[in-house]
Parts: structure tokens; C-alpha cells; sequence
């Protein structure tokens, strides 16, 4: 699956088919996923404590906030920091990082998941003491975040997201283009385009590859990156049209 497509449309789910089997090889995929996000110094400062016992995840579930919904997955996957390795490799920051780690671990989570053909749910609100009791997390490590995992059993549509004038900056905050897209061109595509052709021709990366990429690196210093700096500048002049603070 494209991860573009993975994206836009992966959705959270709160509610499972707790009775159709989830692969131990997909929960491994997911926990595979989850070990190769960007961490703060690839140090893996992280435990993933996989739960598969239906009253294990009924008692998680009750200390959630009255989220009941929790309960129907037949997945639940605690992601904690090691608080410890995080403080001694970045002192005061590494507080911030433990949580940073995780939550990009979950991200890579959650769209595998959706690849997967699963449905996931990152759940913030818990009782930290209480499941941190139930999982025997051991002091140095802090659970961070919930999540979720099990076969949809409901399919949310596409989500609205807010147009991208009202929180793209440019250079300092508060400077918005009102149409990015019409401002710089669809460059992307036409690369994206030229890319899937030469595909067509060729699996393997070798001359011809090579030759694609210096022409298309021709094209964008010729073509794009005196747009890209004109644009910039006019930018910066308070000139642009499409500027608004
Ligand atoms: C930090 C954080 C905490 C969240 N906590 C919960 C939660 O406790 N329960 C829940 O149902 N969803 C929770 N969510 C999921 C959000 O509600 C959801 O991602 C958001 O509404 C956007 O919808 P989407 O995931 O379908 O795109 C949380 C998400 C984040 C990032």
C-alpha cells in the first residue's frame, strides 16, 4: 500500500470484531514497524508490551475513562519509555524524548496496522498507576500510550483536515500562502509521473535510474528553484499577493 494512501485514510477504530482471529505474524509486523521509527539517538529506549488476554484487556479498559469501547479489541499494545536510559543520555531533555520516542513509534504503528488490513486506536486517556500496576511495569519505564489494535467493525469515512493556509508558515510564523498548490506548481506529480514511467522500464536502480535523476535534478534547479526563490523573497517583501498575516 501507498504510504500516502495509508495516510489519508487510515481512521481510528473503536470498535472490533473481537471474534475474528488476529495473526500473531501481523501483531509482529506492527511491533517490527514501531522499532524502526526515528528515536532520539536510535537508542530504542522503549518496551512494547503486547496484550493478548481478553481480562487483561477488560481490566485495561476499565481504567480508561469509561472508554467501554476498549474492551472489544483484541489487541492492546502499552507503549513505554525507559525513563533511565532517556535521562542519562540527555538529562533534563530526555523526559521530553521518552514521550517523543513513542509517539512516533505509535504513528509507525498505527499505519502498518492500516496496511495490514487492522484498525487501531491510540487511547491517551488512562490510568497510568492503575495499568501500569496490572501490566508490572517496573519503575523505570513509563507507559506513555495506548493503543489498540483488532479487525474494524466499523469504517469511518475520510476525515476533514483544515485548510493548509491556516497552519503552513513560511519562514516565520504567521506568514501563509493561501494556495501553495497554484503558487509553486505541481512539481511532485510531474515527478511522481516520470518516476512510475521509468519504473514501467526498470525494477533496478542503474544507469538509466541515474540518468533520470540527473535530468530531473536539471529540471529543478532550472526550473523550480528560481520559483521556489522568487516566491521566497517576495515573500519576505511583504509584496505577495497571497500573503496574509
Ligand atoms: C495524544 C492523543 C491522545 C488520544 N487519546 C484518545 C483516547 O483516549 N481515546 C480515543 O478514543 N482516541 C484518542 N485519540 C485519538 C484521536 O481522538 C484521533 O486520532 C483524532 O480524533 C483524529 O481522528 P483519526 O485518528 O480518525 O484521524 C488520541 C490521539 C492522540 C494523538
Amino acid at each position: 500500500m501507498d504510504i500516502f494512501d495509508a495516510i489519508l485514510n487510515r481512521r481510528s477504530i473503536r470498535k472490533y470484531y473481537k471474534d475474528h482471529p488476529l495473526e500473531f505474524d501481523k501483531i509482529i509486523a506492527v511491533m517490527e514497524a514501531g522499532a524502526h521509527a526515528p528515536n532520539a539517538g536510535g537508542l530504542q529506549a522503549w518496551k512494547f508490551v503486547v496484550v493478548l488476554e481478553d481480562d487483561i484487556i477488560e481490566e485495561i479498559a476499565s481504567y480508561c475513562g469509561g472508554q467501554d469501547w476498549i474492551h472489544t479489541a483484541p489487541c492492546v499494545v502499552a507503549l513505554c519509555s525507559d525513563l533511565k536510559t532517556n535521562k542519562d543520555y540527555y538529562g533534563d531533555s530526555g523526559d521530553m524524548y521518552a514521550f517523543q520516542n513513542t509517539a512516533s513509534a505509535a504513528e509507525n504503528m498505527m499505519l502498518t496496522a492500516y496496511g495490514l488490513g487492522l484498525g487501531s486506536c491510540w487511547v491517551g486517556a488512562f490510568d497510568r498507576e492503575q495499568i501500569t500496576e496490572i501490566l508490572k511495569v517496573p519503575d523505570r519505564y513509563r507507559i506513555e500510550v495506548l493503543i489498540t489494535i483488532g479487525y474494524p467493525d466499523e469504517h469511518p469515512l475520510q476525515k476533514e483536515i483544515n485548510d493548509l493556509s491556516s497552519f503552513v508558515y513560511f519562514n516565520e510564523f504567521g506568514n501563509k500562502v493561501f494556495d501553495v498548490h497554484t503558487m509553486m506548481g505541481e512539481y511532485s506529480k510531474e515527478w511522481q509521473r516520470q518516476l512510475d514511467l521509468l519504473k514501467k522500464k526498470t525494477s533496478r536502480y542503474n544507469r538509466e535510474t541515474q540518468h533520470f535523476f540527473k535530468q530531473m535534478k536539471h529540471k529543478f534547479d532550472k526550473d523550480y528553484k528560481p520559483k521556489l526563490k522568487e516566491f521566497l523573497d517576495k515573500l519576505k517583501k511583504g509584496e505577495d499577493k497571497f500573503r496574509q498575516k
